[in-house]
Order: structure tokens, then sequence, then C-alpha cells
């Protein structure tokens, strides 16, 4: 039987290209999301996909939506939302809301998911989209920032304690994508070409960089991978140095000056 897999927050961005991915790769896609038309589009240019129109934080919804589509072996909690502001501006409503959909929603689902994996003695994976956010905080990224580091550790609980059962629990994290919520950060050409330039790789990330990643994560060449955080971002999160500057005689660099 084809093994199966819902995507939360896949109407949209990178959560459309995992369940693309997951579809050519001969999984049965559940298409979840809080917006039913997109959900009903991407489900819709998929082979064998179910459109599940609920939201990650409503876990009546979620018990419906599993109901409806059965246990999935894999599970992708990829929705997420952002409120660009400073925090002595942020809204507690804003502040509320990223850590519902970015914190809770993955709980919830996971917890859903990992129940009735359990009850029916069956093994399985779990991907939590995090963020290089949650490693390094992007000034005035309120909540969005503490909810990502927060997802890398939930991610190594939910793994530890579903690991004895047969569930491996895995976060990825992208960096600057050019998809998605990063749409209108990129849109603007300068930022767009530094951000660019100052990516070891030389070239921003794409929805695909994620999902092949966590098709990887999903897949049984990974089956001892758990409870880890693999970060896709080109080498950017490791750039924590590259504007400190140091003499260029202790360097052992010719000084040009
Ligand atoms: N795009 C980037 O540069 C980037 C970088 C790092 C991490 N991420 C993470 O990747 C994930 C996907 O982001 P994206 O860029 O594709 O964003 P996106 O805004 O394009 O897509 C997010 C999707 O989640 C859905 N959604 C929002 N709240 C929901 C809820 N409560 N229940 C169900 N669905 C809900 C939206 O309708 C949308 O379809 C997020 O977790 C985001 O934090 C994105």
């Amino acid at each position: 039987m084809a093994k199966s897999m819902i995507v939360t927050g896949a109407g949209h961005g990178i959560g459309a290209e995992i369940a693309r991915q997951a579809a050519a790769a001969g999984y049965r896609v559940g298409v979840l999301d809080i917006d039913a038309e997109a959900a009903g589009q991407t489900a819709q240019s998929l082979p064998d996909a179910v459109p599940l129109a609920a939201s990650t934080i409503d876990s009546d919804a979620i018990e419906v939506a599993l109901d409806a589509f059965g246990t999935p072996d894999a599970l992708v909690n990829n929705a997420g939302i952002v409120r660009f502001t400073p925090l002595v501006d942020h809204s507690e409503a804003d502040w509320r809301a990223v850590v519902e959909v970015n914190l809770n929603g993955p709980f919830v689902c996971g917890r859903a998911v990992a129940r009735r994996l359990i009850a029916e003695g069956r093994s399985g994976a779990v991907v939590n989209i995090s963020s290089i956010n949650g490693i390094a905080p992007g000034p005035n990224s309120g909540a969005y920032s503490p909810t990502k580091a927060a997802v890398i550790q939930l991610t190594r609980q939910m793994a530890i304690e579903w690991g004895p059962a047969g569930i491996r629990v895995n976060s990825v994290a992208p960096g600057i994508i050019d998809d998605g919520m990063s749409a209108p950060v990129l849109a603007d050409p300068e930022v767009r070409a530094i951000r660019s330039a100052r990516t070891p790789s030389q070239r921003l990330g794409t929805a695909e960089d994620i999902a092949k990643a966590v098709m990887w994560l999903c897949s049984a060449d990974a089956e001892y991978v758990n409870g880890h955080n693999l970060v896709v971002d080109g080498g950017v999160v490791s750039t924590v140095l590259a504007g400190m500057p140091r003499p260029a005689s202790i360097d052992g660099v010719a000084d040009e000056s």
C-alpha cells in the first residue's frame, strides 16, 4: 500500500512544494491548510492528494481531518506565520497568534498523529519546519525567532518520547528561501542581491531545496536520524563571524592597503 503523508500549510509556498515532491515519490498526500481554496488547488494539481481544510491549532478540526484521511505514515508540520515588528511595538495579539500557529500547531498536530500511530502500533516520521531564525534571531522578527527555537526543542522532546514507539521526529531549518513568506522581502532587488551575495553558496534557497531535505528525513535512508535539526541555508547561519574584522597581519593575508 502507498505510504501517506499530511503536509500542513500546503496550500502555498514551501508546503505546496513538499506536497508536490511527496506525491512524485508515491505518497498519498493530505494537503492541509486553513485556506480551503488553496488546499483544494494544491491537491487538484497532484495525482493522489486530498484537500484537508483545517487550522493546525484547532484540535477538533485536526481530528476530523485525520478521520477523513486516515493516520498518515508521515506528518510535516510546515504551517507558520510571521509578524515583522520591533519587540517594543509588538502587540500581544500578534505575539499570541505567532506562538499559536508556529509552536502550538506542531504540538497539536504532532500529538494527534502520534497518538493514533501508537494506538495502531505503527511507526512513522514527523518533520517540523523551524528556521535559521530559531538559531540566530533576525532583528524585528518578533515572536517568530523564539517560536522557531522552541520548534527545534519540541522536535527533540518528541523524538525522545516517541522514538521508542518507532516514530522519528526531526526538524528542517530553512535559510533565506525565494518563496512563500519571504516573497515580499525579496521583491526589493537590492535586498535580494545582498542576501544572495552574503550566502556562502551564492544563491537564495528554493522551496525545492527544503522539500528535498524533508523527503530525505521521511525516507528509510534517514532511519537512524532522530531529534536532529537539519539546517538547509547555503551556509548563511555559519557566517556570524564573517563581518568581524581581524588585522590582515594576524590573519596572515597580504595587506593591500
Ligand atoms: N520562506 C522562507 O524564507 C522561510 C524561511 C525559514 C522558514 N520558513 C518556514 O517555512 C514554513 C512555510 O513557510 P512559507 O514561506 O511557505 O509561508 P507561506 O505563507 O507561503 O505558507 C504558509 C501556509 O500556511 C498556511 N497556514 C497559516 N496558518 C495556518 C494554520 N493555523 N493552519 C493551517 N494552515 C495555516 C497558510 O494558509 C499558507 O498556505 C513556515 O513554517 C515558515 O516559518 C520559511
